[in-house]
């Protein structure tokens, strides 16, 4: 489960961006985050993924309050997370392919399931042409999903993704959001920002709807039932 109690986010004296802000999500629940632009929600990943702590209220995350961790701690709690960022990420010296293995090769070469699995999520994505890229040779969309790949790759607890579908086509962002349901059936817990109102419609999962720095939850009519 991760929770926010009361938390507030200042980036300077004038700058409040979330005013005593809580909300849970319950272990492999899935939710989507949205709000207008500027609400706040890139904002509320940097917390959950530690790059920034409360101004004040505090967040807790797989039982541990963010605020007491070390820095070993915090890169032990990261490796049970995915993420997509806004903008993606990869690695420029590295391939396709080592971007998307990354979190299952920081122990050593890849046994022969997890090159299969590597090599399956690429080929979801759309991206089996493109393994031995570079990620500056990628159009936007493409490195979006390899971003995805290498965010699902390892099966973490949580996962969290901020406008996953902001750069690809519509049957694109279909796919990246069976990927995200298929690996929530599976136990993880989601949490995904999106503006996209067809996404929205077509999976209609709880919003959590960032406004004002305040969260108020939305629970669509037909909620997706969990199958698992
Ligand atoms: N490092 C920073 N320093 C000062 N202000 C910041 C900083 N990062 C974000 N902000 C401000 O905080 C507010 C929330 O930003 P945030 O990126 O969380 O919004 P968002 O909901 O993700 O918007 P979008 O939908 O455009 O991605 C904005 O007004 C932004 O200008
Ligand atoms: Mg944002």
């Amino acid at each position: 489960m991760i929770q926010l109690d009361n938390v507030t986010l200042e980036y300077g004296k004038s700058t409040r961006v979330l005013n005593n802000v809580s909300f849970q999500l319950e272990s492999g629940s899935f939710h989507f985050l949205t709000g207008p632009s500027g609400a706040g929600k890139t904002s509320i990943f940097k917390l959950m993924y530690m790059d920034l702590l409360p101004s004040e209220g505090n967040i807790t995350l797989f039982g541990r309050n963010t605020k007491t961790l070390d820095r070993d701690e915090i890169s032990m709690m990261r490796r049970k997370m995915g993420l997509v960022f806004q903008d993606s990420n990869l690695l420029p010296h590295l391939s396709v392919r080592e971007n998307v293995a990354l979190p299952l090769s920081l122990h050593g070469p890849l046994k022969d399931e997890q090159t299969k699995c590597v090599n399956e999520i690429l080929d979801w994505v759309g991206l089996s042409h493109r393994l031995n890229a570079c990620p500056s040779t990628l159009s936007g969309g493409e490195k979006q999903r390899a971003a995805i790949a290498r965010a699902v790759v390892s099966r973490p607890r949580f996962l969290i993704a901020d406008e996953p579908t902001g750069n690809v086509d519509d049957e694109m962002a279909r796919r990246i959001m069976y990927l995200f349901a298929e690996l929530n059936k599976h136990g993880t817990t989601v949490l995904i920002a999106t503006h996209d109102a067809s996404i929205l419609k077509a999976f209609p999962y709880p919003r959590l709807y960032l406004r004002g720095g305040n969260v108020i939850k939305k629970v669509p009519e037909q909620t997706v039932k969990r199958t698992a």
